[in-house]
């Protein structure tokens, strides 16, 4: 999955320009307007009241710029942006020392959140609500707690998993933030601002098709750009038309919806193992051969969304869509009894 050209994560090469890529403003950030809109309102009435910013929770799937939008915040407050993750904060002593370190309106920015071990955890809650610290010092009965004050910062939190989120930490957090997948135009707009910054020459339908075929996500939008920019000097000019966009996502195999290999193995799977589904999630994973995280995480989230799989309580089931896409008709596969039909005729 690491070498998924369309793979949300991030992976080898997405690093090259990356600081130049990444809106430094939040005005510089196309799309996820509701999310922008409450932010520009909640900072700006944090800045008036001379206070830190509530704490921030991000969720959604990889690469939709939950990282950018924590750097962005931070610029935005005025403050400076401390990163860590989850898994890197291994004992409570480490993000007391972390939040001891900040100032008065820095960023503390959390990714994968949701993968703090339960003892760092408890030391976030008084932390988050009073900017406090407690600590205890020496052992047994001479043991005696003492509470250190914090400066006014706020946390960023990201995860893709807020489900996996324990309730008295989600609650500490004001803001919540839903990251969704970018519209085709959105898309479009962040190719045509990428390839001005890397000095790449494109035109607006081919900006258009790469957008198209970008998965919904921003990261994979400029990936798809820097290797269909490789294409076009060693095939054409350099300048990318929509003839070199066709012709260079062919030969990496992203097809018309944005789908690689595995999606269509997955959708194929659905449509013709399993009769249109019901299939569960774990059989699926088993026949695909590819981990059940991974394809409950990346795969199905985008699949779930265009409308080609839906979650039903006994399992995923085929759409119209995913027949279509196949070229396989509905009529043909194996009579799926009243709930795909009805599902059908719902839509
Ligand atoms: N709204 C946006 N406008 C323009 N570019 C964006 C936007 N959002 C993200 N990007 C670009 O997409 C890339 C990925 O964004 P980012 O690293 O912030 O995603 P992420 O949500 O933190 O991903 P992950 O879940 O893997 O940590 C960045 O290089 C950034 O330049
Ligand atoms: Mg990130």
């Amino acid at each position: 999955m690491e070498d998924r050209i369309v793979a949300p994560a991030n992976i080898c090469g997405d690093n090259e320009n990356e600081y130049s890529l990444r809106p430094k403003r939040l005005n510089e950030y196309i799309g996820q307007e509701k999310v922008k809109e409450e932010l520009r309102i909640f900072i700006k009435a944090a800045k008036k009241r001379n206070e830190a910013l509530d704490h921030v929770l991000l969720y959604g799937p990889p690469g939709l710029g939950k990282t950018t939008l924590a750097n962005i915040i931070a610029i935005e407050m005025g403050g400076n942006l401390k990163v860590t993750s989850g898994p890197a904060i291994e004992r409570a002593g480490d993000l007391a020392a972390i939040l001891t370190s900040l100032n008065d309106n820095d960023v503390l920015f959390i990714d994968e959140i949701h993968r703090l071990n339960r003892n760092v955890e408890e030391i976030l809650y008084p932390a988050m609500e009073d900017y406090s610290l407690d600590i205890v010092i020496g052992k047994g009965a001479a043991a005696k707690s003492i509470r250190l004050d914090l400066a006014k910062f706020t946390l960023i939190g990201a995860t893709t998993r807020v489900g996996l989120l324990t309730s008295p930490l989600r609650d500490r957090f004001g803001v919540l933030c839903a990251m969704e997948f970018y519209k085709e135009e959105e898309l479009q707009e962040i190719i045509v601002r990428s390839a001005s910054i890397l000095g790449v020459d494109i035109d607006d339908e081919a900006a258009s098709e790469i957008g198209k075929r970008s998965r919904g996500t921003p990261r994979i939008a400029n990936r798809l750009l820097k290797r269909v920019r490789d294409y076009s000097d060693v095939e054409g000019d350099g300048a990318i038309n929509l003839k070199t966009a066709k012709s260079a996502l062919k030969l990496l195999g992203v097809d018309g919806e944005g789908f690689d290999n595995i999606d269509n193995k997955i959708l194929l799977a659905v449509v013709d193992n399993f009769n249109g589904g019901p299939v569960g999630i774990e059989t699926l994973s088993y026949f695909i051969g590819e981990e059940l995280d991974t394809i409950q995480d990346v795969y199905e989230p985008y699949l779930l969304q265009k409308g080609f799989i839906v979650r039903t309580p006994r399992g995923r089931i085929a759409t119209k869509l995913a027949y279509k896409h196949l070229n396989i008709s509905v009529e043909k596969s194996e009579d799926n009894g009243k709930e795909q039909c009805s599902l059908f005729d719902d839509k």
